[in-house]
C-alpha cells in the first residue's frame, strides 16, 4: 500500500513559520508509523527530525501527535490509517525541529514532584521490604514510560491560563510514591500537590486516560491524590 503521511516541519534557526511536508511511502500493512517516518529518513529526506529509541513502546521518546491524538509512533500500523495520517509534534511543547519536541519544562515538572523514595528512618539491615499487596497499590504508575502523550493532551496544560499545571504525567509519578508503603515523604508529597498547579489542577476531563499507551488509569490515580489530600486534611 502507499501511505501518504502530511508532516509537521520546522526548523526553528532557519523557518519563519512552520509549514506541512508530504511524503508518499510504499508500506505493508503491519509496518508501524515508525517504520515509515525511518523510510522517509533513508530514502527521501535525511533531514526530517524526530526521536525514537527502542521502537518498542518502552522508551517513550517517540511521542507525536498522529491523526489529532498523541501516541507512539512506534505503536500506530499503516493498516489503521486509511492512505493517509497527519503527523505532528506533540502539542503544548516548543518545537525545536520537525517533531521534536523542547522537554525541559515537562522535565522540570516532573522533578518538581519529588520523584524519588523519601526515608527519614536508619536503613534497615536488609531492603526495605513490603508485601505484594502493598506493591499491587501502586504497580499499575509503574508502567509510565514518560512519553508526555497525557501531559501534552492535557487541555489544562494546553491553556495558556493554566499551563503553570504540572500535568498528568507528573501526578503519576507522585501517585507512584505517595501510594508507596516505605516511603516516609507523606507530609512533603501532600504540600507539594495540594495546589491548584498540583493535583488540583486536574479538571478530570479524561484526556490523560484516553491516550495513555500503556493503559495507566491516569485520572482515577490523580483522583486518589486528591483523595488523599483530602483525607489527610481530615485526620490533622
Ligand atoms: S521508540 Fe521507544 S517507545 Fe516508541
Amino acid at each position: 500500500m502507499i501511505l501518504k503521511l502530511k508532516i509537521f516541519r520546522y526548523d526553528s534557526q532557519r523557518d519563519k513559520t512552520p509549514y506541512y511536508q508530504t511524503f508518499d511511502v510504499e508500506a505493508e500493512p503491519m509496518d508501524r508509523l515508525l517504520d515509515c517516518l525511518l523510510r522517509i529518513r533513508a530514502e527521501q529526506d535525511p533531514t526530517l527530525s524526530f526521536r525514537m529509541s527502542c521502537a518498542h513502546g518502552i522508551c517513550g521518546s517517540d511521542g507525536m501527535r498522529i491523526n489529532g491524538v498523541c501516541g507512539l509512533a512506534c505503536q500506530k500500523l499503516a493498516k489503521d490509517f486509511g492512505g493517509e495520517v497527519l503527523v505532528e509534534p506533540l502539542p503544548v511543547f516548543r518545537v525545536i525541529r520537525d517533531l521534536v519536541v523542547d522537554q525541559d519544562l515537562f522535565f522540570e515538572k516532573y522533578f518538581s514532584v519529588k520523584p524519588f523514595l523519601i526515608s527519614k528512618s536508619p536503613p534497615p539491615e536488609t531492603e526495605r521490604r513490603q508485601s505484594p499487596e502493598e506493591h499491587h497499590r501502586f504497580e499499575e504508575s509503574l508502567r509510565c514510560i514518560l512519553c508526555a502523550c497525557c501531559t501534552a493532551s492535557c487541555p489544562v496544560n494546553q491553556n495558556r491560563d493554566t499551563a503553570a499545571y504540572v500535568g498528568p504525567a507528573a501526578l503519576v509519578r507522585a501517585f507512584r510514591y505517595l501510594f508507596d508503603s516505605r516511603d516516609e515523604g507523606t507530609k512533603e508529597r501532600i504540600g507539594l500537590l495540594d495546589r491548584k498547579e498540583g493535583a488540583w489542577g486536574c479538571q478530570t476531563l479524561w484526556k490523560c486516560t484516553e491516550v495513555c499507551p500503556k493503559q495507566i488509569p491516569v485520572t482515577k490515580q490523580i483522583g486518589r491524590i486528591k483523595r488523599r489530600i483530602h483525607e489527610n486534611k481530615q485526620a490533622l
